[in-house]
């Protein structure tokens, strides 16, 4: 390919936020149905998934993670939709995995899973490379669990697929959890008891207003605050120091040893101001926000032949003119009046 004129530098944002995250969706598709995401009503048997020809092989998302890494990206995540459902997904991993970095930090990996195919699939993700994994889980009783995620997959699927991951030593493995107003809130402190002790790091995290298809009220919301009060009453935290600049999830220990737990605030305290994260849509357009209402074409110029030097300079400038603020704009009670991209589209 022709790369004459290389712009390898590190770029900023209109707030002189650096790009480090690149968030890929690898599948629109999900065998689950959580309300929060792809609520039946709106995902059901008449919705229209992408094709195969629109979704980006996985020698494009390469080439564009590649260029991407030139700009400064050191942690690429693996999402969807469920990314466990595209089909060959290793070879992907394999492939991201052997990108260099020109500084020689090194570039982690990461899946967020929904877990009910992880069992079969650890061991190969990580003799594929992959460094880090998350896995959602939102309830421990069949009934609640059956209830967010509207789908006959089970909890002992999710469970096994952790154990399994452990075992194979993706580890710290992350929890996430989803907490919504009178649906799950009774599940934090058994997931809590099942979790500590057990080396998973478990997070929750408020319910948000991604897409514009989840129904979502601020009274839904279940704050961090409160989340931690209830945890603390019956074992005790003390915070812990974020892992690095632009963190999303506060971190907090059991101070009698049991471990750590996270909580994302992304509804009551935004952390806008140093995200880092950039989106790549499955069928290869680039998002700035997770609340983003259009996103920039890198499909098209891809398959038309474009040079990594002028693909990269595309990148560049989408960076460079961004100016995403969502979470820290967002107006508690104002209703919904844009169609912002749905969550399983753009990944989580
Ligand atoms: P680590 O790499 O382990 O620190 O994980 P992470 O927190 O970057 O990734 P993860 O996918 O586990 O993110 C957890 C959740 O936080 C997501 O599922 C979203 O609900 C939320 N989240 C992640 N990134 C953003 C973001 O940029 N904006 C907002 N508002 N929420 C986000
Ligand atoms: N609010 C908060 N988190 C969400 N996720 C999906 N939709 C929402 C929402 N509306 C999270 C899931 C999973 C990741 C892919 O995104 O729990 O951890
Ligand atoms: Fe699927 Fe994850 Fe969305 Fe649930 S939150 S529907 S598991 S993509
Ligand atoms: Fe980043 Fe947008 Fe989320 Fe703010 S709302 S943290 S800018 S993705």
């Amino acid at each position: 390919m022709n790369d004459a004129n290389p712009l390898k530098s590190a770029v900023t944002d209109t707030l002189q936020r650096p790009l480090r995250d690149l968030r890929i969706s690898v599948t629109d598709r999900c065998n689950l149905r959580c309300t929060y995401c792809m609520p039946r009503e709106v995902f059901g048997k008449g919705f229209i998934f992408l094709q195969r020809v629109e979704l980006l092989s996985f020698e494009e998302i390469t080439r564009l993670a590649r260029l991407a890494i030139d700009l400064g990206v050191r942690k690429i995540r693996l999402s969807g939709g469920e990314p466990l459902l595209r089909h060959g997904v290793e070879r992907l991993i394999e492939q991201l995995a052997g990108l260099p970095t020109t500084d020689g930090q090194p570039l982690e990996i990461a899946m967020t899973t929904n877990g009910t195919l992880l069992a079969k699939k650890a061991q190969s993700l990580k003799d594929a490379g992959l460094t880090r994994l998350t896995v959602s889980l939102d309830a421990l009783s069949a009934a609640t669990f059956r209830r967010m995620s509207d789908s006959t997959a089970s909890v002992a699927q999710v469970l096994e697929g952790i154990a399994a991951a452990q075992a194979v030593g993706l580890a710290p493995l992350k929890v996430n959890t989803v907490v919504k107003r009178s649906v799950n809130e009774g599940e934090i402190l058994p997931l809590v008891r099942h979790f500590r002790h057990n080396g998973v790091i478990l997070r929750f995290i408020e319910f948000m207003d991604v897409g514009t298809t989840n129904g979502w009220r601020l009274d839904d919301v279940v704050t961090a605050r409160e989340i931690l009060n209830r945890i603390d009453r019956e074992y005790p935290l003390r915070p812990v120091d974020p892992n690095y600049a632009g963190e999303v999830a506060k971190r907090w220990s059991f101070i009698d040893g049991g471990g750590e737990i996270g909580v994302i605030a992304s509804v009551t305290q935004a952390f806008c101001h140093d995200c880092s994260r950039m989106r790549l849509s499955t069928d290869g357009k680039l998002y700035t926000c997770l609340f983003a209402t259009a996103g920039s074409d890198l499909r098209g110029p891809l398959r038309g032949g474009e040079s990594d030097a002028a693909l990269r300079q595309r990148i560049a400038e989408v960076w460079a003119r961004r100016t995403d603020r969502y979470s820290q704009l967002r107006h508690a009670a104002t209703v919904q009046p844009v169609k912002r991209i749905e969550m399983s589209y753009i990944g989580g």
